[in-house]
């Protein structure tokens, strides 16, 4: 058995780290976070983690290699002040779409990163809906891999599904829009999305399944530029598509993400706060909403601590 819990936010998220600590019933640890004038990074913790069971909370977002290195140093931080046991708590995992050697003289930065936390003394890491969940297999200490699904299924169980249809916005989304279909007990439909060069630009060529009169709820792992979502709408709709709603873990808003979105004729687009989603964005979004999920977190934390399975989580 581990120390004292102890919960650590860096700058990238502190709403979300906040969250799961007061589900935990935990102030945030003290920490100090500057810069240098020539921009290095410098963390100061500002409280005793010696034999601590310490989290720190990092989720990527912008700067996103600047959060990572900052995440790094206080890993090292939290190391060399004699934490017994160190957990990354990462709910979008960096660099998470730099998974595979797609392309000659390429890097699987994803397995970079996991070399890198591993490197600066992180234990654990503790993350949420992979891009690959193959991902889990760049570590070489235990990982441990949350799903939105729950609280996507929780939220859309409220509604009426007697005429819904999960849809899968690609063939590499499909097995858990399966899941998620089948926790709502819907059939499913699966788009043929096809990227043609490496400009982000996602085609939707084809359509496997009925969805014509349907209430579709899209399904995927994350929305970037929003071009996968405004194509799948655009067509559902042609096959004829009554509603066309979004279920998404990571808010990601690349680009002119915000623009794409409002131009795709959703009747709601459903994502996790794993990513901050600004106040500005959200009122640019008037058919957004944002799930937290500072409670899934704070179980698994719990979970992690008292050595209890985080996979009955899941079920
Ligand atoms: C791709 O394989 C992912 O599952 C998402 O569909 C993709 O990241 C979405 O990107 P975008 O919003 O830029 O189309």
């Amino acid at each position: 058995m581990f120390g004292e819990m102890k919960i650590f936010s860096g700058t990238s998220h502190p709403e979300l780290a906040r969250g799961i600590a007061s589900h935990i019933g935990l102030p945030l640890g003290k920490v100090k976070i500057t810069r240098f004038s020539n921009e290095n990074i410098k963390v100061k913790i500002e409280e005793n983690v010696r034999e601590a069971d310490v989290f720190v909370v990092q989720s990527s977002c912008p700067p996103v290699s600047d959060s990572l290195l900052e995440l790094l140093i206080m890993i090292d931080a939290l190391k060399f002040a004699s934490a017994a046991r160190i957990t990354a708590v990462l709910p979008y995992f960096p660099y998470a779409r730099s998974d595979k050697k797609d392309e000659a003289r390429i890097s699987i930065t994803a397995r970079l990163v996991a070399d890198l936390l591993e490197t600066a003394g992180a234990d654990r890491v503790l993350t949420m809906t992979l891009h690959a969940p193959q991902i889990l297999g760049f570590f070489r200490k235990p990982a441990d891999q949350l799903l939105a699904t729950p609280i996507l299924t929780q939220y859309f169980k409220n509604k009426d599904l007697s005429n819904t249809v999960v849809v899968a916005t690609d063939a590499g989304a499909a097995k858990f829009a399966g899941h998620f279909a089948k926790r709502l007990s819907v059939p499913m439909a699966i788009i043929d999305k096809r990227r043609f060069d490496d400009s982000e630009k996602a085609q939707s060529v084809a359509l496997i399944g009925d969805v014509t009169g349907k209430d579709a709820i899209i399904y995927d792992d994350e929305i970037a530029t929003g071009g996968s979502i405004k194509e799948a709408s655009r067509i559902l709709r042609e096959f004829g598509a009554k509603t066309v709603c979004v279920g998404v873990t990571h808010p990601v808003f690349s680009g002119s993400a915000i623009e794409t979105l409002s131009a795709a004729g959703l009747d709601e687009l459903v994502v996790t706060d794993s990513i901050p989603v600004s106040d500005e964005k959200r009122k640019a979004m008037p058919f957004l909403r944002v799930l937290s999920t500072s409670g899934m977190f704070g179980d698994a934390v719990l979970r992690i601590h008292g050595g209890r399975s985080i996979s009955e989580m899941m079920d």
